[in-house]
């Protein structure tokens, strides 16, 4: 059969915990045991239990390891892969002088079918076994992403990007070419094996009204989609949006005319909000997605974690590559971390991995399947190793508690600390494709 038990100390989360000795929102079991057949967890215990209900089963020993669900990537893009570290710009200049001349390349399948090929990889090296992407504003670019995903049969959640001006011509749909390739993407991929289709208007700034208008239409035809986009990630970018929309009441009020926000939608930044942006927030159920990696990268600001929690908000945290410089959501929550103490905010350890795991699951509606190690859920399960370097294994020494260890890989870890990622029940983070090193000028 294809049954496997995988062993090693296991760690789930069932609830976001309320303070560092909220014990009762996490399970944590020392010799603990995953019995996985078919791609989906049948149960989670003790490995001496498990291993006595199902005796013949292979065992697959993780010892000293960590056993987790997946990571979680809420935002990211597949098409910068080789944009990520450019040099010197923020936002506005970033997309023109970087961003928007790579995206044109992948306007030829072949090199968007090798990018989503190594992106797949690279997330599996990271531990990230769900990512939400933006692809190209090609339809065949999110035909290469999906594609990727379903030959490792991952869990991921992409659209092609609808933009329609104030970018290349090359890069250029209309509103009716945005809403029939979305529409065509969605009836090819939405539901089809793990893929899940977001509708994804860039930002304001490159989509007129009539291409929001559009994707309003598109996002009431299909609730079952995400939506995702970007909002007030820099002053700049909120003054232009301003000037392209005068009606509206703020950035917010753009997406909200359009009828792009519910509890689906994705909301890249949103740094910079006002009041009423942040009641809108709360009211919608959109989700504000935090990208720490990048918002220093770009010098874009801080992201007001506490307070928008303090209102109800569902967070989520992403990596944002390529304005992101990690693929690692532990580099991810190491940056988040710096950037909440900026603000006199706390990320403790336990939250910071409810959030990676079972609160981005939660942000994406997506709890019941993934970001948890309950049975019944899909198998996507991340191996940390809190000692897979020296500097780790060195504080390691002295740590005396879970959440100790917990933080020694929230802020030291990164791909070398993930020593298997398990997609769907089998082992993916050796399967890497190398890019190959080109001679430099
Ligand atoms: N706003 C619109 N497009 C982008 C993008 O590609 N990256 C980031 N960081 N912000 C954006
Ligand atoms: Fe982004």
């Amino acid at each position: 059969t294809d049954q496997v038990l995988l062993r090693g100390r296991i760690l789930s989360f069932n609830a976001e915990p309320q303070g560092p000795e909220d014990h009762a929102a996490y399970r944590y079991i020392e010799d603990g045991a995953i019995l996985i057949s078919s791609g989906m967890i049948r149960a989670t215990g003790a490995f001496d239990q498990l291993s006595r209900q199902a005796p013949s089963v292979p065992v697959a020993d993780h010892r000293p390891h960590l056993l987790m669900p997946g990571f979680i990537d809420t935002h990211i893009h597949y098409p910068q892969v080789q944009v990520i570290a450019s040099w010197g710009a923020q936002l506005l200049d970033w997309l023109n002088d970087y961003t928007f001349p790579e995206e044109t390349r992948f306007a030829d399948p072949a090199h968007a079918e090798a990018m989503a090929e190594w992106l797949m990889a690279q997330l599996c090296a990271h531990g990230t076994t769900t990512a939400v992407a933006y692809a190209s504003v090609h339809e065949t670019s999110a035909e290469a992403f999906f594609t990727a995903a379903a030959r490792r049969n991952m869990r991921m959640i992409g659209g092609k990007v609808m933009m329609d001006r104030n970018a290349p011509e090359a890069l250029r749909d209309t509103p009716q070419t945005g809403y029939d390739a979305s529409k065509r993407l969605i009836a090819r991929w939405h539901g089809t094996g793990r893929a899940g289709y977001a509708i994804t208007p860039r930002f304001a700034i490159t989509s007129s009204p009539e291409q929001l208008e559009m994707a309003g239409a598109l996002t009431a035809e299909h609730p079952e989609c995400h939506v995702q986009t970007h909002l007030s990630e820099n002053r700049d970018e909120i003054a232009y949006t301003l000037s392209l929309y005068p009606e509206a009441p703020d950035y917010l009020g753009v997406y909200e005319r359009y009828g792009l926000l519910g509890p689906k939608t994705l909301l890249g930044h949103s740094i910079h909000l006002e009041p009423r942006e942040i009641d809108l927030l709360a009211e919608t159920g959109a989700r504000p997605v935090f990208c720490p990696t990048s918002n220093l990268f770009l010098g874009s600001g801080l992201f007001d974690e506490a307070g928008l929690r303090a209102r109800g908000i569902c967070n989520a945290v992403a990596t944002d590559v390529g304005a992101g410089t990690s693929y690692s959501m532990l580099q991810t929550l190491n940056e988040a971390y710096k950037v909440l103490q900026l603000q006199g905010q706390k990320l403790h350890p336990l939250n910071a991995f409810h959030w990676i795991t079972r609160g981005n699951a939660v942000a994406l509606g997506l709890e019941d399947r993934i970001g948890t190690l309950e049975p019944g859920t899909e198998a996507d399960i991340v191996v940390l190793d809190s000692s897979a370097t020296e500097p780790m294994a060195l504080r390691m020494q002295r740590a005396e508690t879970l959440s100790e260890e917990l933080f020694v890989l929230q802020m030291l870890g990164d791909d070398r600390a993930v020593a298997e990622t398990y997609v769907a029940g089998l082992p993916q983070k050796h399967a890497v494709t190398r890019a190959p090193r080109p001679a430099l000028q």
